[in-house]
């Protein structure tokens, strides 16, 4: 009874008490609200802005009304709770725009002590010397700010500093550079560091002998600093250790006492090492060891397999010149309850495959040339989620768990080894595989029945081995799948038509090229296939899977497997490293298809390449093919097509190849537009064309209608028009694109941060993807 009572009471003097405390709580500072304002009006930011970076337009919410006067409560804004002032400033990412001088109304706010403007853009302004006006800074994050110059010596006055990020600060415009004050200098007065992340600042020193004295130093990163050289000895204590892209040849080990036993994170990678740094020998507290893309060569030692190494979780020694390993059989240390990632990867590894540890979640062996089967204690690896060990000399036949050994697994990539016999026969309904390429190996028999429980498959391909099987019609309904390419093998027999449900309505790139299928063209799959009928414009993605990141400390451990392939497109194999996800190709070339190109295709508008090059197509006029506005490449050599070449397909304005050689077409050539960029290879061997660019003229009752050589010409400017479109779009969705096909794009400063930054974007929405 007396609980009944009371509670009400103490719940409604509670509540009462709180309002009036927070009724109580200063407003900001007018002086500092203006401050605030004044920052934010010299700020270019905005729709455009959060537009191009998919950032978030934090300042959108300061405003200078009545009744948003307490500038405590704005976005990005904390007060301290006592004297109001502004101690905590967070607008990272927040769309800002503009040079940053001395004038700054931002050295106002001189009660600062937490400070992030990371990821914004300063148009390549320095770091004004008011920045002592922030002394009481314990946190200041200008990391990804495209600031210049030399740091100002007026930073080393921030004597409170705990936390100091100066990284991705090296933009076309200029770099962040610490010589005058020196490196030694900073380090003698930030003695507070415990996080230092110089990483791109052009340093181009020996890391200082003082920097011992940051007793509290746990975390540094200065990658791509310019470092000649590294005394070892320095270090103590340190959890993290980040000297990627520095050029040390020569790693000096300990001369006066042994080196700190407890490093946790090494890298090491681009420093241009020829030799595995020795100091490493007595690191049994390695939790990331990132050696790629050096110059190593010969054996990997012994003591870096060493079984003590129980904290492993990530070993990347790829892009290096290893031929072996010291001991054998080589069994990969790692902790056994642990999640390992391993790459070994493009280097010149010979023998057999090394045997990871249980807990392996990422093992990637590919580009090398190891030798034998794959062994069945892979079935012991229940954890994997990604084996590729493609472009290899491994043969034998697959282990037949090898479709069922992990509910993880979701890349499978063998390509290019020499593994022959059947494909295993269990892929299980629980399945999570979203990459399956076997191509280029020797495989026979049919495709395997069970692959049908694949419901998260994206990439199947098989091309280039010698399976014998009909058209894998039932693959229809697998929901995801973007990609199957079939090219090179003995396939035969008809396209069966869908008979009730439409399926493959998520496929963008089908190649049955080099088999023997006969029949007409599927017309009622045309009107399934609905990827294909999107022209995308929205933010460019490129189909790839996210590796599991080891270690969440620093920014560059995220990495990505690009789904990859050939296609033959644009009158020869293309190759595409990384897919984007708007490429729609069908390439059907070289087998026994027969009767006309079916109407039905023209509503595959998203299409780019198409590919009928040497079948027994008899079609006569096909004009729906201008109704394909987004093709690039376009060939249908080597068929039996009579009548005329539609003028229709003057209009595709992105038609980059064109092919009708040995066909039976006759009348005048289409004149104009892109047509106007095409010789005559594209026309050779139809005895009944006339026209330019042949040399047969026209009769008069048969001249061309389409007399617009100028427009022609000016479009040829743009034969690559769809790269543009790529590169465009790419921007749209704040991501990179300036390495789509090839194309070297000169990206500019807004290019590079978003290189920069994208791999790191994408991993971090597909996570989130994942997540909901
Ligand atoms: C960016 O810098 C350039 C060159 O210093 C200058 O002309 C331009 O006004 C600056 N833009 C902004 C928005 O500060
Ligand atoms: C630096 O701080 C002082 C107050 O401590 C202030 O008067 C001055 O205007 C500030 N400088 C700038 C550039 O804002
Ligand atoms: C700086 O800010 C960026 C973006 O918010 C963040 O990724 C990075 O970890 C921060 N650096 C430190 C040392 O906190
Ligand atoms: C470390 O600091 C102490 C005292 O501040 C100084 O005497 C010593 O020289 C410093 N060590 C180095 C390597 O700079
Ligand atoms: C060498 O390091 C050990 C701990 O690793 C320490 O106990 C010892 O005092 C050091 N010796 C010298 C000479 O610094
Ligand atoms: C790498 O080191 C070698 C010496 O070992 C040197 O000749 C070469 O110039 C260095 N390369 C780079 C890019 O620094
Ligand atoms: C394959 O490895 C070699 C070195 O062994 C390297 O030069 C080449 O770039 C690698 N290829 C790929 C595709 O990574
Ligand atoms: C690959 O292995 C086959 C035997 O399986 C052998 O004949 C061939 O020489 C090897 N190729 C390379 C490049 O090692
Ligand atoms: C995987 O398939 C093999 C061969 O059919 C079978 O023996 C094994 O029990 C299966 N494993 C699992 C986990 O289903
Ligand atoms: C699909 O997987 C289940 C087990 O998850 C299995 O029983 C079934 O046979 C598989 N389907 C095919 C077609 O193999
Ligand atoms: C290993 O390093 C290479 C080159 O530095 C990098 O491209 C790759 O993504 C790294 N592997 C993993 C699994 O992170
Ligand atoms: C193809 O284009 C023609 C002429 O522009 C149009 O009438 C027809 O509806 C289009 N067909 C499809 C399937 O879009």
């Amino acid at each position: 009874m007396f609980t009944l009572l009371v509670f009400p009471f103490f719940f409604l003097n509670f509540t009462i008490a709180n309002v009036t405390a927070s009724s109580m709580l200063p407003l900001c500072h007018d002086d500092e609200r203006s401050a605030l304002l004044q920052f934010k009006e010299s700020r270019i930011s905005g729709d455009f802005y959060a537009w191009k970076f998919d950032c978030r337009p934090t300042m959108a919410s300061w405003k200078p009304e009545e009744g948003s006067v307490d500038c405590c409560s704005w976005d990005g804004v904390h007060c301290n709770k006592n004297t109001g002032h502004v101690i905590k400033l967070d607008l990272s990412h927040s769309c800002l725009f503009g040079s940053i001088d001395s004038s700054s109304s931002l050295f106002k706010l001189v009660h600062l002590e937490w400070l992030n403007l990371a990821l914004n853009d300063f148009n390549s302004s320095e770091i004004p010397p008011e920045i002592i006006n922030l002394s009481r800074l314990s946190y200041l994050n200008l990391s990804g700010t495209s600031l210049s110059g030399q740091i100002p010596s007026e930073i080393l006055k921030l004597s409170n500093l705990v936390s100091l990020d100066l990284s991705l600060n090296d933009v076309p415009g200029g770099r962040l550079e610490l010589q005058k004050p020196s490196f030694v200098k900073l380090v003698e007065k930030l003695s507070n560091l415990k996080t230092l992340d110089l990483g791109d600042v052009c340093i181009q020193s020996t890391i200082p002998h003082n920097i011992i004295n940051l007793s509290s130093l746990t975390f540094v990163s200065l990658r791509n600093c310019e470092l000649q050289d590294v005394l070892l000895t320095s270090w103590k204590n340190l959890e993290h250790l980040s000297l990627s892209s520095n050029r040390l040849s020569v790693l000096t080990k300990a001369t006066s006492n042994t080196t700190s036993k407890k490093h946790q994170y090494i890298k090491l990678r681009s420093c241009n090492l020829t030799k595995f740094p020795n100091f490493l020998e007595s690191q049994h507290h390695l939790v990331v060891l990132d050696l790629s893309d050096n110059r190593i060569r010969g054996k990997v030692p012994k003591w870096l397999l060493d079984p003590n190494m129980q904290n492993l979780i990530g070993l990347n020694l790829s892009h290096n010149l290893l031929t072996g390993f010291d001991q054998h059989p080589v069994f990969l240390p790692g902790n056994k309850g642990g999640l390992v990632t391993f790459d070994l990867s493009s280097n010149n590894l010979q023998g057999p495959l090394p045997v990871p540890p249980p807990g392996t979640i990422n093992y990637l062996a590919s580009n090398n040339s190891l030798t034998g089967e794959i062994p069945s204690w892979i079935c012991n690896l229940n954890f994997l989620k990604s084996l590729i060990l493609s472009h290899n000399n491994l043969s034998g036949l697959l282990p037949q768990c090898l479709s069922n050994f992990s509910d993880e697994l979701s890349v499978l990539d063998l390509r290019g080894n020499n593994f022959f016999g059947t494909i295993p026969n269990t892929f299980l309904k629980e399945s999570r595989l979203s990459v399956i390429d076997l191509s280029h190996n020797l495989f026979q028999g049919r495709i395997p029945r069970s692959l049908i429980n694949c419901s998260k498959l994206e990439f199947l391909g098989l091309g280039n081995n010698q399976i014998s099987d009909t058209f894998p019609s039932w693959l229809g309904t697998l929901p995801n799948l973007n990609v199957l390419i079939l090219r090179s093998n003995i396939f035969y027999g008809i396209i069966e038509e869908p008979r009730t449900d439409c399926g493959f309505s998520k496929l963008r790139i089908i190649d049955l090229s080099n088999n023997r299928f006969t029949g007409t063209l599927p017309s009622k799959s045309f009107l399934c296939w609905n990827a294909m009928k999107i022209v995308n414009t929205s933010e460019l993605r490129y189909l790839q899977d996210v590796l599991f990141p080891y270690g969440q400390v620093s920014n560059n451990v995220v990495s990505t497997y690009d789904y990859s392939m050939t296609m033959n497109s644009k009158g020869r194999m293309m190759t595409y490293k990384k897919i984007p996800d708007i490429l729609a190709g069908i390439i059907l070339s070289n087998n026994r298809f027969d009767g006309a190109i079916p109407a039905s295709i023209a509503n595959l508008k998203g299409l780019q390449v198409l590919n009928l090059h040497n079948n027994n197509l008899q079609d006569h006029n096909p004009s729906c093919l201008g109704n394909l506005t987004n093709l690039e490449s376009l060939d249908l050599s080597d068929n039996k097509i009579s009548g005329r070449i539609p003028q229709q397909l003057v209009e595709l304005t992105f038609l980059e190849f064109f092919n009708v050689s040995d066909n039976y077409l006759t009348g005048p050539i289409p004149q104009g537009k892109q047509f106007a960029t095409f010789d005559n290879t594209s026309f050779d061997g139809n005895s009944g064309l006339c026209g330019r660019p042949l040399s047969k003229g026209c009769e008069s009752d048969e001249a061309p209608t389409n007399e617009d050589h100028n427009e022609g010409s000016e479009e040829s400017l743009f034969s690559s028009a769809s790269d543009w479109k790529i590169i465009l779009t790419g921007y749209a969705g704040g991501l990179v694109a300036g390495l789509v096909l090839g194309c070297n794009f000169s990206t500019g400063i807004i290019g590079w941060i978003l290189e920069k930054l994208g791999t790191q974007q994408k991993a971090t929405r597909r996570r989130r993807r994942r997540r909901n």
